[in-house]
C-alpha cells in the first residue's frame, strides 16, 4: 500500500510507540468501570490503549474514532487480547469499534461510563466543538452514569517553550519492523490569541538497509483551562463530582498539571 492510508497506518503505529511512556490512567478507568458496571464508551478511542484492557477485564466497551488506521490497530489489538480471553486468561468482555466524528455521534445504547481521555478533547476543534463533544458524552450516559474528561494543563514554562523550536522526543526500535529505528521530533507553536497550539510531529524511520523514510502530521490543539472543562460539563447537564489534578484523583490545586473531571449524569 502507498499514499495517504499507508502514511496513516504508519502514524497510528508510531502513536503506539509514543505510548511506551505509560500515561498511567488505566487504573482510574478500571475503578470507574467497576463502580458503574459498564457498559463503557470511549470517545476518541485511538488504538485501543484503554478500551482493550477494559474489554479484557470483562466490560462491554464501545470505542469511537474518526481515524480508520487507529481503529484497525484497536481491532488487531483486541483480536490478540481476545485470544487470551478465550484461552481463559481474563474476563469475557467485548469491543465494538465505530468509525465517525464523536461530536455528531448518536448511538442507541446508553452507557454506565463514558470518557474522553488523554488530551483527545484538544483535537476535537475549537471551544464550540469541544462543548458538543462533552454534550455527546453526556447524551450517551444512562441516569447515574459517569463521564470523565482528562486534559493536560501546560504551565507557563511549557507554554513558553512552545515557540516553534524542533525538539528530539525519542529514538526507538520499531518492534513491528525488525532492525528499523524511529526518531520522533516535534515542533509546537502556541498562539495565545486563540489559546491553541500547532503541533507538528515528524517520524524519521531508518530501515536495516540505511534508507530513511519520513512521515509527519500536524494538528491544532485547542487548550482548555480547568474552569472551561467544568463549564463544558455543567452546560452538558452533568453534575460535577470531582475535579482532580491527576489520575490518582488528588483534588485539583494550584499548579496541577492536568484536570481530570468526573461528573454524573442526572
Ligand atoms: C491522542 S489520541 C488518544 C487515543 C486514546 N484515547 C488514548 O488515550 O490512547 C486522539 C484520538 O482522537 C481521535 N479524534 C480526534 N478528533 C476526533 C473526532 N472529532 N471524532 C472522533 N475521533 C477523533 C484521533 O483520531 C485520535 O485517534
Amino acid at each position: 500500500m502507498s499514499g495517504p492510508r499507508a502514511a496513516g497506518d504508519l502514524l497510528a503505529r508510531y502513536y503506539d510507540l509514543d505510548l511506551e511512556d505509560d500515561p498511567g490512567d488505566l487504573d482510574l478507568y478500571l475503578a470507574l468501570a467497576a463502580r458503574t458496571g459498564g457498559p463503557v464508551l470511549e470517545l476518541a478511542v485511538g488504538s485501543g490503549r484503554l478500551a482493550v484492557p477494559l474489554a479484557e477485564e470483562g466490560y462491554e466497551v464501545t470505542g469511537v474514532d474518526m481515524d480508520p488506521a487507529m481503529l484497525d490497530r484497536a481491532r488487531a489489538s483486541w483480536a490478540r487480547a481476545a485470544d487470551g480471553v478465550r484461552g481463559g486468561r481474563s474476563g469475557a468482555g467485548s469491543l465494538q469499534l465505530v468509525e465517525g466524528d464523536l461530536v455528531t455521534l448518536n448511538l442507541p445504547q446508553r452507557f454506565g461510563l463514558a470518557f474522553i481521555a488523554l488530551n483527545s478533547l484538544f483535537q476535537v476543534g475549537p471551544f464550540e466543538r469541544q462543548r458538543e463533544a462533552v454534550a455527546s458524552l453526556a447524551r450517551h450516559l444512562r441516569p447515574g452514569g459517569i463521564a470523565v474528561v482528562d486534559v493536560e494543563l501546560p504551565d507557563a514554562a511549557e507554554l513558553a517553550s512552545w515557540d516553534g523550536r524542533v525538539v528530539l522526543d525519542w529514538i526507538r526500535e520499531d518492534p513491528e519492523a525488525a532492525g528499523s529505528t524511529v526518531i520522533r521530533m516535534s515542533s509546537a507553536r502556541h498562539d495565545a490569541v486563540t489559546a491553541s497550539t500547532q503541533l507538528s510531529v515528524i517520524y524519521d524511520v531508518t530501515d536495516p538497509s540505511g534508507s530513511v523514510r519520513r512521515v509527519s502530521r500536524s494538528d491544532r490543539l485547542h487548550l482548555l483551562t480547568a474552569q472551561q472543562v467544568e463549564d463544558l460539563a455543567v452546560s452538558a447537564g452533568l453534575e460535577v463530582e470531582l475535579l482532580a489534578g491527576d489520575h490518582q484523583v488528588t483534588p485539583l490545586g494550584p499548579f496541577s498539571q492536568r484536570v481530570v473531571l468526573i461528573a454524573v449524569s442526572l
